[in-house]
């Protein structure tokens, strides 16, 4: 009984219950991402492509996002740890959606747009998201300011606008060493013996042995050092996320993302500037 209820509460909440909240035009929705497993010790990355969006020309007040069980409660940090999470804005080329869908192919297709400003970088989207510190931080944006989506003056001819989740989590439970395996240290995770050679880091170039921990040591379904003799159940996860907007008028302001890299070395051909983002 308490399954079957728990179960209810899921496809009620994964429905798009579109509705007006009091006083105001504001809409809100909230979605659940598609799940991932995860057990004691594993790490999960993983990207959700197209995720459940408002559609239409709008703008954004709010984008909360927590992380649930299968029973829809909030999974506490100290059990796994939610190292990132961005939604990321993308443009899809509609004749080659079916393919994308099938093989998870991001290179061929598609185009980022991960922040508004010069440096786009896969290191460097900014709409929402954030590192575990990011829980329980309003994202509310106060009036008159929004974030325009959906505006089809700005979505390339032959492209639909999309969002994709892109997560990282680890689960500590059982944990050797609960802060070394949040830290992605490479000496605590079962890394492939040819990890270093296959290996590239930001520059595109193999990772230096000295690499001793960090993002490209945490890889999906890697294992964290356990203590001896934990056991505990594997759980499936997911991303609840709660999204509030108004349909777009002209007394909304809409706010640009722009992120600044202290390593970009501007230079300039001409009167086109080249950018260097490190
Ligand atoms: C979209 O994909 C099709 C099929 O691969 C290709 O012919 C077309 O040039 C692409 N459109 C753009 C604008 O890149
Ligand atoms: C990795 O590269 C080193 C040289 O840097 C080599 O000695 C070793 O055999 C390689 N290991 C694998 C598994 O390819
Ligand atoms: C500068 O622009 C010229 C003309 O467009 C081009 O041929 C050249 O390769 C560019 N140089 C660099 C460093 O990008």
């Amino acid at each position: 009984m308490v399954l079957l209820l728990s179960i209810i509460m899921l496809l009620t909440s994964t429905t798009y219950s579109n509705y007006l909240e009091p006083d105001n035009h504001i809409k809100s929705a909230t979605f659940v991402s598609e799940n991932f497993e995860i057990g004691p010790g594993k790490i999960a990355v993983k990207t959700f492509l197209d995720i459940e969006f408002p559609k239409g020309h709008i703008g954004v007040k709010s984008f909360d996002v927590e992380l649930v069980d299968e029973d829809g409660n909030s999974v506490p940090l100290y059990e796994t740890y939610f190292h990132h999470w961005f939604a990321i804005k993308y443009f899809e080329n509609i004749s080659m959606s079916t393919y994308i869908e099938q093989y998870h192919d991001l290179r061929n297709g598609i185009i980022f747009q991960r922040n508004q400003g010069t440096c786009q970088g896969y290191i460097l989207p900014h709409y929402w998201g954030l590192g575990s510190e990011s829980r329980g931080t309003s994202s509310n944006l106060p009036d008159p300011f929004v974030v325009e989506l959906g505006n089809p003056t700005q979505i390339p001819q032959g492209f639909k606008e999309k969002w994709l989740f892109n997560i990282m989590a680890i689960d500590t439970r059982g944990a050797l060493h609960r802060k070394g395996c949040t830290e992605c240290r490479c000496n605590l995770l079962n890394l492939p013996k040819n990890f270093y050679n296959v290996t590239t880091g930001i520059d595109g170039k193999p990772l230096s042995r000295n690499y001793k921990g960090g993002l490209f040591c945490c890889q999906d379904n890697l294992q964290c050092k356990l203590r001896k003799d934990f056991d505990a159940p594997k759980r499936k996860l997911s991303l609840r996320y709660k999204i509030r907007w108004v349909d777009w008028d002209e007394h909304q302001v809409p706010l640009k993302f722009y992120i600044l890299d202290a390593t970009d070395r501007v230079r300039l051909n001409g009167s086109t500037s080249i950018h260097d983002c490190r």
